[in-house]
């Protein structure tokens, strides 16, 4: 769904319990509820419809997806329970078994325990997890928080969803795809440990909204961000496919979706453009983080993004527009 017909459908739900720390009234990464004075939980689900076609790799690729909204917060996974819809006339039983395993190697890569789950009947195979994390409560790292003067680090390249249309469509060379797999089954997590030993203000993840769709979640009365187009990592396959016009849906609407609501201060090139609104499988960390600090904390993530993370714009004082890409 569009994040225009999420918010509308959403909005009449919103819940009142004083232990709530984040509810989904402000769309941020996972819920979060209190359970005494130094213990809160942190909880989300996610599921997605095949990306790749070895199963064992689906299985990391949306587990990977499925746990990092919990990393977004800052927060460590403890539990996670599977959730399947599997077609088990026409896909055969081991490859519902490789799906899993794939999922629970993240989840133990992670600390985690896969404690069961459910699976149903569907025609349209889908996979993912319901995860439990743990924080403190006053630790928590909100998406909508960051403060003037901080930059911006993104820490996987763009694409994803370019990519995996082409996957579908059997248009990828095996090099670009195991690139691609590789990047979208790495797991935030030590990112985000090492994030949390620096002055972050906030933090979220680049998933189905794409980077400006979830940057633009990140906004608030204050601030506006300053993204420098020309900064962002992206796969260089990703754009040629752009070019060829092999654009997924969702990466069509956030678009559309979103135009208007950015100002666009130079004639951006076509794929260029496409990118920055690319629907994402488990996408990067866009983290703000105290401009002093940036240096650092890329250095001591480069291993972990595989040398793709970069400050790609800043934090500045409210503008017009939430969003100005440069
Ligand atoms: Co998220
Ligand atoms: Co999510």
């Amino acid at each position: 769904m569009g994040p225009g017909d999420l918010k509308q459908v959403i909005s009449s739900l919103v819940p009142t319990d004083e232990n709530i720390v984040v509810g989904f009234e402000k769309s941020e990464d996972a819920a979060v509820y209190k359970i005494n004075e130094n213990e809160a939980i942190v909880q989300t689900l996610d599921f997605i419809t095949p990306v790749v076609d070895d199963p064992y790799l689906y299985g990391q690729i949306a587990a990977a997806n499925s746990l990092s909204d919990v990393f977004a917060m800052g927060a460590e996974v403890k539990t996670a329970m599977n959730i399947v819809g599997f077609d088990r006339c026409n896909i055969p039983k081991e490859a519902l078994g490789e799906i899993l395993r794939g999922g629970n190697d993240k989840i133990k890569e992670c600390g985690g325990v896969l404690l069961g789950g459910h699976t149903i009947e569907s025609p349209e195979m889908y996979y993912g997890l319901s995860v439990t994390g743990i924080i403190h409560p006053d630790k928590v790292l909100r998406n909508n928080s960051a403060k003037a003067g901080d930059v911006l680090v993104l820490t996987k390249p763009l694409g994803m969803g370019v990519l995996t249309t082409a996957i579908k469509r059997d248009l990828l060379d095996s090099d670009t795809m195991n690139e691609a797999v590789k990047i979208m089954a790495a797991l935030n997590h030590k990112t985000s440990q090492i994030m949390r030993e620096f002055r972050v203000s906030a933090c979220t993840d680049i998933t189905g909204f794409g980077l400006l769709g979830h940057a633009m979640e990140s906004c608030n009365d204050d601030i506006s961000l300053n993204i420098h187009a020309n900064e962002v990592p992206m796969l260089e396959v990703a754009k040629q496919k752009a070019n060829e016009k092999i654009i997924p849906g969702g990466t069509i609407k956030n678009r559309k979706y979103l135009e208007e609501m950015i100002d666009f201060k130079n004639e951006i090139d076509f794929a260029t453009k496409t990118l920055l609104f690319d629907a994402q499988t488990s996408g990067g960390l866009l983290v703000s983080i105290h401009k002093e600090d940036a240096k650092n904390f890329l250095s001591k993530i480069e291993d972990e993004t595989f040398g793709y993370a970069k400050i790609i714009g800043e934090v500045i004082p409210k503008k017009d527009k939430a969003i100005i890409v440069e």
